[in-house]
C-alpha cells in the first residue's frame, strides 16, 4: 500500500528515558523500508520551533539500541505551549515538508503532540518515561531499566547498612506516582514504601514495620520514598526519632535515568516505534501507541489524557504481607 505521507519528523520531548534510542531507530528505519523519509528533530519541540531539523538514514541510527538517553537530545519547551510558539513549529513543518511526526516521551509531550496536530501535522505518541505514570498503556520505555538502576544502587546500600545495622532511606523517582518505588520496595525486600497514591501515616506504615522486625531480631531497615509522595530525609527524621535507630538517606535522582537499556525496553521501544510508523503511513493521527502486556493498540490522544493511571492495589497488599518487618 502506498503510504499517505512522504517525510515524516521524530523527536523526543521531556525526560530522557532509557531505550528511547531504539525506538527512534526503529522510526528511522520502518520509515525507509516504506520509502518514507525521515527526519530527525532536536531537543524536542524546542528544536522544532528552531527549525533544528536533520535528515536521518538507516546508517545513522547503526548501533545506539546499547546507548542510554537520546541521540536527537529532548528538552521542555515553555514556547511550544504558547500560540505563536506553535504556529512557527506548524510554519517549519510546513516549509521542511514533514507532514507527520512521531513524539517520544510522557503525557506533556502527547499535550504538545495534539495542540500541533491543530494546525494540520499529523503526530503519533510513543510512551517513554521512567516513571510508568501513562494510563492508556501498561508499560512506558525506560521503566525496566530505571526500575533496575535503582534495585541495583538499593542492592549495594544493603550491604552496607546490613553491616553498621542501620535503616536506609532512599528516594526514588517517579514525578507524581509510586509504579517505580513500589517495584523497587517489592525487589529489593524494602521494610515499607512511601507512595503519593496512599494517604500514609508514618509511625503506622514505617516505624511499626520497624520495631516489629526489631522485636524479631532484625538489625537493618530499607525504606523507599516515592519523590512525589515525601522526601527521603522526612521520612528518615521521623525513622530516628522514633526509633533511635541510625538512619541514613540516600536520593537516587538523575541516576536511574541513565545507562545501558535493558532487554525490555529495547524491545518495546523497537515495537512501539514501529507501530507509530504504521500509523502515520495509514493516514492516522493524534493517536497513542499503547501496550497492554501482550498485544500492541492504539488510542485517541484526549481519551489517553483522560485516563487515571492507579497503583496497583495488589502490587502494595504484596508489599504489606511480605515486608521485611514481618
Ligand atoms: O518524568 C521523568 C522524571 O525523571 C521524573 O521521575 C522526575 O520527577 C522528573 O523527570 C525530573 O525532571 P528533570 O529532568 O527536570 O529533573
Amino acid at each position: 500500500m502506498e503510504p499517505k505521507v512522504r517525510r515524516i519528523g521524530v523527536l523526543t520531548s521531556g525526560g530522557d528515558a532509557p531505550g528511547m534510542n531504539a525506538a527512534i531507530r526503529a522510526v528511522v528505519r520502518t520509515s525507509h523500508s516504506m520509502g518514507i523519509e525521515c527526519v530527525g528533530i532536536k531537543r524536542g519541540y524546542h528544536g522544532l520551533i528552531a527549525g533544528e531539523m536533520t535528515p536521518m538514514t538507516p546508517n545513522d541510527v547503526s548501533g545506539i539500541t546499547s546507548q542510554g538517553g537520546t541521540i536527537i537530545y529532548t528538552a521542555r519547551s515553555p514556547e511550544f505551549t504558547t500560540p505563536e510558539g506553535l504556529k512557527r513549529a506548524a510554519d517549519n513543518c510546513r516549509y521542511s515538508g514533514i507532514q507527520g511526526i512521531v513524539c517520544i516521551g510522557g503525557d506533556g509531550t502527547f499535550r504538545g503532540a495534539q495542540d500541533l496536530s491543530k494546525y494540520g501535522v499529523a503526530v503519533v505518541g510513543v510512551p517513554a518515561t521512567i516513571d510508568n505514570d501513562i494510563a492508556c498503556t501498561s508499560y512506558t520505555i525506560g521503566y525496566d531499566t530505571a526500575c533496575n538502576t535503582a534495585i541495583d544502587a538499593v542492592d549495594k546500600l544493603n550491604d552496607t547498612m546490613r553491616s553498621h545495622e542501620r535503616c536506609s532511606v532512599v528516594e526514588v523517582m517517579g514525578h507524581r506516582a509510586g509504579h517505580l518505588a513500589l517495584a523497587v520496595a517489592i525487589s529489593v525486600g524494602a521494610t515499607a514504601v512511601v507512595v503519593p497514591e496512599k494517604d500514609i501515616d508514618l509511625i503506622e506504615s514505617v516505624v511499626r514495620p520497624i520495631r516489629e522486625g526489631r522485636l524479631r531480631g532484625r538489625t537493618n531497615y530499607t525504606i523507599i520514598v516515592a519523590e512525589g509522595a515525601s522526601s527521603a530525609d522526612k521520612v528518615a527524621e521521623v525513622v530516628r526519632t522514633e526509633t533511635g535507630i541510625d538512619t541514613r538517606v540516600t536520593v537516587l535522582g538523575h541516576v536511574q535515568r541513565g545507562g545501558r537499556p535493558q532487554s525490555r525496553d529495547r524491545v518495546v521501544a523497537s515495537q512501539m516505534g514501529y507501530e507509530a510508523v504504521k500509523i502515520l503511513a495509514s493516514g492516522g493521527t493524534n493517536r497513542v501507541v499503547c501496550y497492554d502486556g501482550s498485544t500492541f493498540f492504539n488510542m485517541p490522544i484526549d481519551e489517553a489524557l483522560s485516563m487515571k493511571k492507579g497503583l496497583d492495589e495488589e502490587m502494595y497488599n504484596l508489599l504489606q504481607s511480605i515486608h521485611s518487618g514481618v
